[in-house]
């Protein structure tokens, strides 16, 4: 059942999509609209747009567009009815209980349920007879009771289907355990359950929702650990282990280590910003939920070589998002977990020194470069400074990049004025590469964009042109729409997408004198949503709605008439010289 129109119709009047977005992103007047950063995709100067008297945001960089509805459903990967359901909330409405049963919707609610209801249940494994073992393993490594509870953490039994004949006395089908990933499915098609004598730790997304679990074997077994596999309601690339703590307690930075094991510790330590990954290296995704939330984030891997690695890759994922970056080496190859162990009651105040003490990446990168060069050979040292000032570069700050030249010139015996012109060239070097590239990006997502909606555009482009204009103009202009509503049909369209558009408007406009975007976005796609705002957002304001309907019309239908190439190709000679001589007619 589709939620109520009525229920729409309140939401959006008591919804200011400025203030929705504003949330989200710093956004500033320019004209008549606001401006800033695309939280969709990495840019430096803003191209993201929001029009709070037309309620909609269009980015011109990367194509993402549509009404508030679209954008928290894109921001929070949240279906329609979950979008809705956060808007109304914070509009302090209710929403109607009939709009809450969509499809993916109501399986996503059983999924979510399972989810908690596993958790419930391996919490409880825990102080079972059974689960001895697990609960004196985590004492063990030094967790309170407090922390047990707080994480949720619990106990898989080894027998493989104690949780699904669990979960099936609660009402649960095979199917729903399935595609939660709490079981495996047997050849004959049965579910067992897919931890078995684990440790778990559950992983819960930044609404409170039980999302997956991690598991950890309690013996030298491989894998140690074995993570949820992404099933509907569950990306392990757009989560972070324990970040709806951490986004309360980020206070401007957050501290990204490897491990479960880490974050929990450094939790019950007092670090509550801590976060971690899920089984994989930090993506793109991760790095826009850190920024988000903070302007600094603190990369505290483990020591050996694969965390090296790691943090080089965190990195160059981290510096494009403008984040600032620290990097914290923990000494003698431990984790923070085994480092604030070993300190035991000064493990803390040990940290929060270690924290202190934190380079930011520049410094961490000048002492690896420096580390593979001999300075006291001449050709040497060149080549270091020469790939120094290339790190100082990528520095936005003059001021900061002054003092990594003072310090290096002077712990290298070099003039500061010569190694400041070697920045220089570099700066000069990377704000071009960085404009290039810029451009290079968004001709290459503008296009993309396009073309994945309106493949037939390009072979129609007045018609397709027109098209988008009369859309724009009904959708801007409440009496236009009305008239083009009952002077055009759905068929004189050209192209496909953009004469569904059309339908869908269409369709609105018999109940209602007027359209606007937040009625569309329970009929559109998020294509076609992006898709309509690029059309409102590069049309100017028509002076004559009217007239300029007419305008519009008329080339369409004249579009309408010509023949396409296969349509040419198919067609017999009489209607060939019928079709040239319309043409010849139109140019006399
Ligand atoms: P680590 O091997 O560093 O484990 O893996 P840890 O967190 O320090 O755990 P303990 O202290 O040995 O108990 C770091 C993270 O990599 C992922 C997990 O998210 C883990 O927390 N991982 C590791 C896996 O997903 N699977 C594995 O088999 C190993
Ligand atoms: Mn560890």
């Amino acid at each position: 059942m589709p939620i109520p129109d009525e229920f729409i119709q309140e939401l959006k009047a008591r919804t200011d999509i400025v203030d929705v977005i504003s949330g989200y992103v710093q956004l500033k007047r320019s004209g008549r609209s606001m401006m800033g950063l695309c939280p969709f995709h990495n840019e430096r100067s803003p191209s993201f747009s929001v029009s709070r008297e037309n309620g909609f945001f269009y980015c011109f960089g990367c194509g993402a567009g549509g009404d508030a509805i679209t954008f928290i459903r894109r921001i929070e990967n949240l279906d329609y009815v979950e979008a809705i359901k956060l808007l109304a909330q914070r509009a302090g409405l209710t929403v109607p209980e009939q709009g809450r049963d969509d499809g993916t919707g109501r399986l996503k609610t059983r999924l979510y349920e399972a989810n908690r209801e596993a958790a419930r249940f391996y919490h409880k494994q825990l102080y079972s007879p059974s689960g001895k073992q697990a609960l004196s393993y985590l004492r063990g490594r030094g967790l309170t009771e407090k922390t047990i509870i707080h994480f949720g953490l619990g106990y898989s039994p080894s027998d493989r289907f104690e949780l699904v004949n669990h979960l099936r006395s609660k009402g649960f089908s095979n199917a729903e355990i399935i595609q939660a990933n709490l079981a495996n499915e047997s050849r004959k098609g049965n579910p067992f359950d897919r931890f078995s004598d684990r440790v778990m730790f559950p992983i819960i997304d930044l609404r409170g929702n039980v999302i997956a679990f991690g598991g950890r074997i309690m013996s030298d077994i491989k894998p140690k650990y074995l993570n949820t596999s992404d099933t509907l309601v569950f990306n392990k690339s757009r989560n972070l282990f324990a970040m709806q703590f951490a986004k309360n307690k980020a206070d401007g930075r957050l501290i990204l280590v490897e491990g479960y094991m880490d974050v929990i510790a450094l939790h019950q330590a007092g670090f509550e910003n801590a976060v971690a990954t899920l089984g994989t290296a930090l993506t793109q995704e991760q790095a826009m939920l850190i920024k988000r939330y903070c302007d600094e984030v603190i990369i505290c891997y483990d020591a050996d070589e694969a965390g090296q690695k790691a943090t080089a890759r965190a990195i160059s994922i981290l510096r494009p998002t403008g984040l600032r970056i620290k990097i914290v080496t923990v000494p003698s190859g431990k984790d923070p977990d085994e480092f604030i162990k070993s300190y035991g009651e000064q493990g803390s105040a040990r940290f929060a020194m270690l924290l202190d003490r934190s380079g930011n990446d520049i410094e961490y990168r000048l002492k690896k470069l420096r580390s593979r060069y001999n300075i006291d050979i001449t050709d040497q040292k060149v080549g270091f400074m020469t790939q120094a000032a290339f790190l100082i570069s990528e520095i936005d700050n003059p001021v900061e990049q002054d003092i990594y030249i003072t310090r290096l010139s002077s712990e290298l015996g070099i003039e500061k004025s010569a190694f400041r012109q070697l920045v220089d060239r570099s700066n000069r070097k990377k704000a071009r590469e960085h404009i290039k590239f810029e451009q290079r990006q968004a001709q290459e997502k503008m296009s993309a964009g396009k073309d994945r909606l309106n493949v037939q555009k390009h072979y129609n482009l007045r018609a397709a042109n027109a098209e988008e204009a009369i859309l724009a103009l009904m959708v801007l202009n409440p009496d236009t729409a009305s008239y083009v509503a009952s002077t055009l049909k759905s068929s004189s369209f050209v192209t496909d997408p953009n004469r569904r558009i059309f339908e869908v408007l269409i369709s609105k406009l018999e109940n209602s004198s007027e359209i606007s975007l937040a009625d569309l976005s329970g009929q559109l796609t998020q294509d076609e949503m992006s898709s309509l705002a690029r059309m409102l957002a590069s049309r100017p304001r028509e002076n004559d709605p009217r007239a300029a309907a007419d305008e519009y019309i008329s080339v369409l239908l004249e579009e309408g008439e010509k023949m396409t190439p296969e349509q040419m190709a198919a067609a017999d000679n009489d209607t060939i010289m019928e079709q040239l001589r319309k043409m010849k007619e139109k140019k006399q």
